[in-house]
């Protein structure tokens, strides 16, 4: 019987204790908000971004990769509007000095959207309408628009110190490359530079684990295409992204695409939409898909005076393309991949907690178990021919078969491969499926296409 307990206290303690995401800096009290990958998230992570590249980039004719840097020229994030406006209202409860976005308390309160109120009217409702919060009586400090970017700075001299910033998204990377990737490739529009990487943000309030983080990593693809095209391309790209998401194992019934609707559209965007999961704390976005318009390009002509612009060979002018922009962030597509497998079932009278991670994501395809230490050297052979083979093996030899099939479900290991004394005369194994628990016999010469 299944019975799944989606509780995010259970599945962060879970991922802990079996390497999957640890505190960061943990010996010395952490850092707050920050995470690191163990060994078992760092498998999952380098498949879902080499099946990102594979669905956005390689089997898109007409897309290319790139790999920018974190640290660029700041005139960058002025001409992007990132100086500017890529803040969140921050306001401060005086009595217990704790602070919060007045956008999500407002969210939280009316659950209404907070893109339909200004922010005089949203100062307005906080002091009028919350007069206690978070277990406190509250007195509001006025709003703050607070920027999120990063600021570092460059350089050894004290006087010649350059203040830049941490990029907050990997597009812009890819925008003011355009003529030199269109230029050196000759590609012809409509054509895509994806890249993936990681962007940074002073978040105000971070929170639900690896959800929102100040340090994080986009896949992002910008798709530059003609005006009149580019309703239908966002239209592929919405759909191509949510089959993407349902590649990967997500069931539908945990995801939907949510339109943005006029108010809540960034400055440059013609038209959004989010593919969000159904986290154990609500629904949260993974992916965003927009029509940019031609807001960035045209932005870097004016700011640096390039002109980053397409020569159109069907009438010889000079055009500046418009953008659709997937962009998913890794930590949120990996955890809704791990909330969404994540299952404790009763088995006579004892709980299998079980990941049913797609077999191509999970962080072992198929554990070797030698029956007792005295067969693990027949049992290494499989694995390393396993490993030849591009099969992701493990192999454990400590403790009851039992258990070690109980440790292999529970990080998801789709194959479980038992060698016994049997196997050295038949040279026979038996192979355990993860989700079926069902048993089979079979060659050791099969293992490799029985698994393929
Ligand atoms: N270039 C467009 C852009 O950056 P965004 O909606 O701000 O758009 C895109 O971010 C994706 O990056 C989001 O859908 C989310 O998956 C991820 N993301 C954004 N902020 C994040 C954060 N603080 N922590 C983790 N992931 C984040």
């Amino acid at each position: 019987m299944e019975n799944t307990k989606k509780d995010m206290k259970n599945i962060v303690n879970h991922l802990k204790n079996s390497g999957f995401v640890f505190q960061s800096s943990e010996i010395y009290g952490g850092l707050s908000n920050t995470w690191d990958y163990g060994p078992l998230g760092i498998s999952i992570i380098n498949k879902i971004k080499r099946a990102w590249w594979k669905s956005f980039i390689s089997l898109e004719i007409n897309n290319v990769g790139l790999d920018s840097k974190i640290l660029l020229n700041p005139k960058i994030w002025e001409a992007s509007g990132h100086i500017s406006n890529f803040s969140d209202p921050l306001i401060e409860n005086k009595v217990n000095h704790k602070r919060y976005r007045a956008d999500h308390i407002y969210e939280e309160i009316t659950k209404k959207n907070s893109a339909d109120i200004n922010i005089r009217d949203l100062e307005h409702f906080m002091k009028n309408e919350v007069k206690e919060y978070d277990g406190s009586k509250t007195d509001w400090t006025e709003i703050k628009q607070f920027n999120l970017m990063f600021e570092t700075f460059q350089g050894v001299v004290e006087s010649n110190k350059q203040s830049i910033y941490l990029r907050p998204e990997t597009a812009q990377g890819i925008f003011v490359n355009f003529n030199n990737i269109q230029r050196s490739l000759r590609l012809k529009l409509p054509f895509g530079v994806g890249q993936i990487g990681k962007s940074f943000r002073n978040e105000v309030t971070p929170g639900n684990f690896i959800f929102r983080t100040r340090e994080f990593e986009q896949m992002e693809l910008e798709f530059f295409t003609f005006p009149e095209q580019s309703l239908e391309d966002y239209n592929y790209y919405v759909n191509k992204s949510y089959q993407f998401i349902v590649s990967l194992g997500i069931k539908k019934e945990s995801l939907k695409i949510r339109v943005h609707n006029e108010e809540e559209l960034a400055h440059y965007s013609g038209a959004t939409s989010d593919i969000e999961f159904l986290y154990p704390f609500g629904w949260g976005e993974i992916m965003g898909i927009s029509h940019r318009g031609n807001y960035d390009l045209t932005s870097h002509n004016k700011y640096s005076n390039i002109k980053l612009q397409y020569l159109d060979p069907s009438n010889n002018n000079f055009m500046v393309p418009t953008v659709i922009e997937p962009s998913v962030g890794v930590d949120r597509l990996l955890l809704a991949i791990l909330v969404d497998s994540y299952n404790v079932e009763n088995i006579e009278n004892s709980e299998r907690i079980v990941l049913k991670i797609d077999k191509n994501l999970a962080p072992y395809k198929v554990a070797i178990l030698p029956l007792v230490k005295k067969l693990s050297k027949e049992s290494l052979e499989i694995y390393y021919k396993l490993i030849e083979n591009d099969i992701d093996a493990t192999f454990d030899e400590t403790g009851s078969i039992g258990k070690r099939y109980r440790r292999q479900d529970s990080i998801g290991t789709y194959y479980s491969i038992t060698f016994d004394y049997d196997s050295l005369d038949d040279k026979k194994i038996t192979i355990r499926n993860r989700d079926t628990m069902e048993q089979e016999r079979i060659l050791i010469s099969e293992i490799k296409e029985y698994i393929k």
